[in-house]
């Protein structure tokens, strides 16, 4: 099949070159020149693990195009995705000008040979998105096409995986056609099809977001009752996980959530809840918790050392989760943000991650590995899980260190072992 995927951004250029994988004939089309051009000579322009020897498979096979003709691309293809960002407005709202902007732009293009083809909501909108799109193309153009609701559920740093062996696929449209259509381009993938209407399919989406954000801060706030109680988190979320009600994950008691996608779809649900006149508590509890859980390290050191102002805190992890580069909403940022306020200073060290970090806070000192960072650092603060991070030398870091302190963000070490080399640690939750 012949698909335009507009937006080649994380969900655009995931989706494109998933399927072309499977064998699709795939445009990804993007208004950023210099990201088309890079893709274009098979170079992945996102840290995704196994995304770009893929790109180069399907650019070879000419399965693959890059490029920046939204006309050409939405008049040769019988499916045209959207996936251009949808990010949080002022007032929490989802930022919709970039979808509607590219439903325009469809409608101006499709030309006038009726073929019936399917605009595809990739990217997550609020509920009735679906019908104001339908309503912007139809305004323009007046032959045949079909909306469908297609939300997207990977994970960065194993969207790949997460692609092409998804939990579920949710096709949301009125028509029959394009519901065949859509079963049609998702064959190869084997996994469960839920066929549901527009706003359902929608809805399925944030629902899903924000449970597992809820989850999250649900394990938060028993692991900060743990601090006070004296109870065990970890052997908490075991106990708990092993309900088959439950399930074990997401139980992972920690820093704070953060990433492109909890923290601005707990808040666009929040809203869209207000609109329709229902208040949705437990999402705003879950955000609230949230926002305090991200400093909790800074509130941990504090309580334990006093003032921080002339300490130095080597800072471990940038990136909002392991093996990815993106710190939209990262819990380091706004310790960061705290630190300074109190005048610490930060060595910070991420694999990857760095050079965004350095674009909101240019002044932080960088460093090219954990062990530079943490030399005469007088507090080690563990904000992402990377792997290199679980396996480092604690007997190195404990003669480098000017004072042997861990505060452990993500609960990823043994506190014993570390407290018999001569550490002071403090997990979360962990006693
Ligand atoms: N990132 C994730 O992990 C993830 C997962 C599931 C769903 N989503 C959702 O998918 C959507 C896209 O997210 P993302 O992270 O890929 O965003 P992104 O910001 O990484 O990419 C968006 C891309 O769209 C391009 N773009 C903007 N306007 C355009 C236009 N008029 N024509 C062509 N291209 C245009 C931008 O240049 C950019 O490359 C969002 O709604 C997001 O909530 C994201």
């Amino acid at each position: 099949m012949r698909i335009a995927v507009i937006g080649t951004g994380y969900v655009g250029l995931v989706t494109g070159t998933c399927l072309a994988d499977i064998g699709h004939r795939i445009i990804c089309i993007d208004i950023d020149k210099e990201k088309i051009a890079k893709l274009g000579k098979g170079k992945c322009t996102i840290y995704e693990p196994g995304l770009e020897k893929i790109i180069r498979k399907n650019l070879k096979n000419k399965r693959l195009l890059f490029s920046t003709d939204l006309e050409k691309a939405v008049k040769e293809s019988e499916v045209i995705f959207i996936a251009v960002g949808t990010p949080q407005d002022k007032d929490g709202s989802a930022d919709l000008q970039y979808v509607k902007k590219v439903a325009e732009d469809i409608a101006k293009n499709i030309g006038n040979k009726d073929k019936g083809r399917i605009i595809v909501i990739k990217s997550t909108v609020p509920i009735g998105t679906s019908d104001e799109i339908e309503k912007i193309i139809s305004e323009k153009y007046k032959g045949t096409f079909f909306v469908a609701s297609n939300p997207e559920f990977l994970r960065e740093g194993t969207a790949i995986y997460d692609f092409m062996r998804p939990d579920r696929i949710i096709i949301g449209t009125k028509d029959k056609k394009a519901k065949e259509i859509m079963n049609a381009i998702y064959k190869k993938l084997k996994c469960e099809i839920v066929s549901t209407d527009n706003k359902s399919a929608e809805l399925i989406k944030y629902a899903s977001n924000t449970f597992l954000a809820v989850k999250i801060s649900f394990i938060n706030e028993i692991a900060n009752l743990c601090d006070q109680c004296g109870a065990t988190i970890k052997d908490v979320s075991a106990g708990m996980g092993l309900d088959k009600r439950i399930g074990k994950q997401f139980l992972h008691a920690g820093c704070g959530y953060g990433g492109s996608c909890f923290p601005k779809d707990v808040k666009s649900l929040i809203y869209i809840g207000k609109k329709f006149g229902q208040e949705l508590k437990i999402a705003k509890a879950a955000e609230e918790v949230n926002e305090k859980q991200k400093i909790i390290l800074v509130e941990k050191a504090e309580k334990e050392l006093g003032n921080l102002s002339n300490k130095t805190i080597a800072l471990l992890g940038l990136a909002f989760k392991p093996n990815t580069d993106d710190i939209r909403e990262a819990s380091s940022l706004e310790i960061i943000k705290q630190l300074l306020i109190k005048g610490v200073k930060i060595k910070a060290y991420d694999p990857i991650a760095e050079e965004n970090v350095k674009k909101i806070y240019p002044k932080i000192e960088f460093y090219n590995s954990a062990y530079e960072s943490l030399k005469n650092a007088d507090i080690m603060f563990l904000v992402t899980e990377w792997d290199e991070f679980k396996k480092l030398d604690f007997k190195k870091i404990r003669k480098i260190m000017k004072n042997p302190i861990i505060f452990d963000g993500r609960n990823v070490y043994d506190g014993k072992k570390l407290r018999a080399l001569g550490f002071k640690y403090f997990g979360i939750g962990v006693n």
